[in-house]
């Protein structure tokens, strides 16, 4: 099942290793859901779904709240006269005015699929500030909006910060971690990209988490970048490297090196 949502770093094309490798349990957690491609691609009974975006998370609940009515919403605005810039960046400001839920969320379906490359970035201020995405006919995913509803239906969302999160979990629990990328490249400056609002500090928290967690027999699956940092600080979990190869170095150093990692955090206490 596609995402409806175009989301920076959507997992779809990777659903089929990470469910793979996710234990069986009654509850699914993903504290980091973003289009939630995971959940849509698995049968857990039961499912906690969040995330510290508030406007993604007041979308799915508008969408498992009102179903249809909120479909017909978002199609109102899949028109042509809609796709223009003088529109787009008009709707953006309304958007960015509007503090109607329902509003609010219609809207950032819009945007998510007018906008440029379907991203999802604010200013400083708070406000929305993707530029027109110039597309020759935006896509409408009614098809992927109505799965996703009947999905939804019984499944908790929640916004907030991935502590908070984890610290709901119980034994019968499986938790999906999809935390924002480490930078890849060694000379990137971590700190600089905590201002992006995710720096090496909520890194080794959520490390710390998974491993506590593991340890109450709550298993914890972590996708990352595969750089010094994630191996160090996935150390005590099996960790699976795949990808494509990004350096091969003249002396053979980097051969091997791969993009991205899967961490299962599986203690013993079941
Ligand atoms: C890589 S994306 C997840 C992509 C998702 N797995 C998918 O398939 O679309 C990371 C997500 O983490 C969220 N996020 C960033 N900081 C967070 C925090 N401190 N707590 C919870 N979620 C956070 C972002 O809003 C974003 O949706």
């Amino acid at each position: 099942m596609r995402p409806f949502l175009k989301w920076a770093g959507g997992k779809y094309r990777l659903v089929s290793r990470i469910r793979a490798r996710l234990p069986a349990g009654e509850r699914l957690i993903e504290p980091f859901v973003g289009s939630a491609a995971v959940w849509l691609n698995t049968a857990y009974p039961m499912a906690l779904l969040a995330d510290a975006n508030p406007d993604l998370i007041g979308c799915y609940q508008q969408l498992q709240r009102h179903g249809e009515a909120f479909i017909a919403a978002c199609r109102a605005y899949f028109v042509p006269d809609n796709n223009r810039p003088e529109r787009y960046y008009a709707l953006r400001e309304r958007f960015n005015a509007v503090r109607d839920p329902w509003e609010r969320a219609v809207l950032f379906v819009y945007l998510n699929r007018h906008g440029y490359n379907g991203l999802c970035r604010y200013n400083a201020a708070g406000a929305f500030n993707v530029p027109f995405g110039r597309y020759r006919r935006p896509y409408f995913p009614e098809a992927e909006m109505r799965a996703f509803w009947r999905k939804a239906q019984g499944v908790t969302f929640r916004c907030a910060d991935f502590r908070e999160v984890l610290a709901e979990a119980r034994p019968g629990d499986v938790v999906y971690c999809d935390p924002p990328y480490v930078p890849l490249s060694a000379t990137a400056n971590f700190t600089d990209y905590s201002a992006g609002g995710f720096g090496p500090q909520d890194q080794a928290d959520l490390a710390d988490w998974a491993e506590r967690l593991a340890a109450r027999g709550i298993p914890v699956l972590i996708s990352n970048h595969a750089t010094p940092f994630t191996e160090e600080a996935y150390h005590s979990a099996q960790v699976e490297r795949f990808g494509v190869q990004r350096f091969i170095s003249c002396d053979g150093d980097h051969r091997g090196v791969a993009d991205e990692v899967l961490a299962l955090f599986e203690g013993h206490g079941r």
